[in-house]
């Protein structure tokens, strides 16, 4: 009789073709939130703007949402270990949803993107992750301002950002939040304005919002009133069900769709087709 003990042809991980061991989800625990902050705080670019990190990250701040990408099994449980950066994440990503004034989806904006070892494939990663756990939530762009580094400008620019021209969004959506818009510009560590990057994730009929949203003093010296949102407008699921598995994570990495959009302008995917790619 054979032994087949160590025949790992048999093991259902191999029979289901599972060889990724990296698992994201949004951060929905202290701990979690705590282990994405110390990931961000690890980089020179996020040094300067600490407390207004924390504040994002730690206290969801600014319409924040905070993904992680995590070893399977290893994901932070004690808020302790990490801030003592003894259970760490491999990349976390901090996004600010917008709904739009006058349409029933929702776009985001980066705000802090790190991976803890970088360029071992973490970061983009984590970034197709959340785009498809973000188009599902009816995402359809995603902003980001790179940084002004080469390691920053070629991720995004090989995740699929480019400057628009014009934008993909309204323009009541690109004013300022020195004005009382949603957009919230960056700047360098100089004091120059940086560009603007875009990505389109889904093509989607725009449904005309049906409420009337609420508005409160805010802005430049409350010169401008800001919107309202109640957390059902920034969300669609709670954050405890915003996950992807190591499975799922693969096979979103190795569909034909996303390895064809590597280093070129992102396909549209239709409204529902994650269920044929999950
Ligand atoms: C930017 C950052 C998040 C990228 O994450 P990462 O895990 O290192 O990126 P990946 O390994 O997934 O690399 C994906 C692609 O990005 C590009 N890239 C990443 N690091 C790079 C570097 N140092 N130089 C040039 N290109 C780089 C490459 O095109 C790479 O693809 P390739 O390895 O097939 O050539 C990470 O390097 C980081 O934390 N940087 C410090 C913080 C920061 O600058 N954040 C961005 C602010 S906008």
């Amino acid at each position: 009789m054979p032994d087949r003990s160590r025949d790992r042809s048999r093991s259902p991980r191999r029979a289901a073709g599972a060889t990724e061991t990296c698992c994201a989800l949004e951060a929905c625990r202290d701990a979690h939130r705590w282990a994405a902050y110390e990931c961000h705080f690890s980089k020179t670019t996020f040094k300067t703007e600490a407390s207004q990190v924390r504040t994002r990250v730690i206290a969801c701040h600014g319409q924040c949402r905070t993904f992680i990408l995590c070893e399977k099994g290893q994901v932070p449980k004690s808020i302790q270990k990490a801030k003592d950066r003894k259970e760490l994440v491999l990349a976390a990503m901090t996004v600010r949803m917008n709904p739009y004034r006058h349409y029933s989806k929702m776009w985001a904006q980066v705000l802090h993107m790190s991976a803890w070892e970088e360029r071992q494939g973490h970061g983009s990663k984590l970034v197709s992750a959340v785009e498809e756990l973000l188009r599902q939530e009816g995402v359809d762009v995603i902003v980001s301002y790179p940084a002004p580094t080469q390691q920053a400008e070629s991720f995004w620019n090989k995740m699929g950002y480019r400057g628009q021209d014009p934008s993909l969004l309204p323009d009541e959506e690109l004013i300022p939040r020195c004005r009382g818009g949603p957009l919230w510009p960056e700047q360098s560590l100089s004091g120059e304005p940086l560009e603007r990057w875009e990505k389109r994730l889904a093509a989607c009929a725009q449904q005309p919002r049906e409420e009337v949203t609420r508005t409160r003093p805010g802005g430049d010296g409350r010169r401008y009133r800001e919107f309202v949102w109640r957390p059902k407008d920034l969300r669609k699921r709670l954050a405890s069900e915003v996950t992807m598995s190591a499975l799922q994570l693969q096979k979103l990495m190795s569909s034909p769709v996303r390895r064809r959009m590597r280093g070129k302008q992102p396909p549209l995917v239709a409204e529902g087709s994650i269920a044929q790619v999950l």
